[in-house]
């Protein structure tokens, strides 16, 4: 009893040191917003999402260059009549997950569903040395890419953009004042959709929405 007790103290008081964490940091700085889903419901870190462009509709997916087996890159594409890839998103201050998605804060992206050729689904930043060392967003690992492939150590974040709901992708290179916006890049060859970008040839504006359960 006593146990369970000083158990559900703690988890009460650690709900509570969260709250205030979250709070402290929506205050302390003017641009941090709480990140809301498309009908303007915030997002839950971990609960699995879909992304679309905002306005035209769409996808993400993922897709496989013509020197792959294994699909590793993170593409858009206008297909409205099939989902796309489910994300999650996670926020930490400091150790702690935080409970709500905040925009202008280091968070990570990771799709739900992982595919058996990637070690990890989760989104990273690659230096495509075959396109120019153009930065692309993929997900895996170095022994996705081709040999000698940097893959930038980093953190992405969401910034607030012009429609309505709608927010836009970034990157913050790890240890470097350098932040970059992500946009999409135009259609390479045969792999299917846009890739994502810093070298971005167009815009990407996005909305979130909830998967209905
Ligand atoms: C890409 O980067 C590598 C390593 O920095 C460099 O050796 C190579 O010349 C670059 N390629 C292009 C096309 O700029
Ligand atoms: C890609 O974009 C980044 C960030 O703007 C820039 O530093 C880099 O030089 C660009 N690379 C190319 C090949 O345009």
């Amino acid at each position: 009893m006593n146990s369970v007790c000083s158990l559900t103290i703690l988890s009460l008081s650690f709900l509570l040191f969260v709250f205030i964490t979250n709070l402290s940091l929506v205050f302390s700085n003017d641009n941090v917003e709480i990140v809301v889903d498309k009908n303007g419901i915030p997002l839950i870190p971990g609960t699995s999402y879909y992304i679309s462009p905002a306005n035209t509709g769409g996808r993400i997916t993922l897709g496989k260059t013509v020197d792959s087996d294994c699909s590793f890159l993170v593409l858009q594409d206008d297909e409205k009549m099939i989902y796309g890839r489910q994300v999650k998103f996670s926020l930490s201050v400091g150790i702690i997950p935080a409970s709500l998605i905040f925009t202008n804060t280091a968070l990570d992206i990771e799709f739900v569903y992982k595919d058996s050729c990637v070690e990890s689904s989760k989104w990273l930043i690659f230096v495509d040395n075959v396109n120019n060392n153009k930065s692309f967003v993929g997900i895996g690992g170095p022994e996705n890419y081709p040999q000698g492939t940097q893959i930038l150590n980093g953190k992405f974040n969401i910034k607030k953009s012009g429609s309505e709901n709608a927010y836009k992708f970034g990157f913050c290179v790890k240890e470097t004042p350098s932040c970059w916006d992500i946009g999409r890049y135009m259609s390479i060859g045969e792999e299917g959709g846009r890739r994502l970008s810093f070298n971005a040839t167009e815009d990407f504006e996005a909305v979130f929405a909830a998967i209905a359960t």
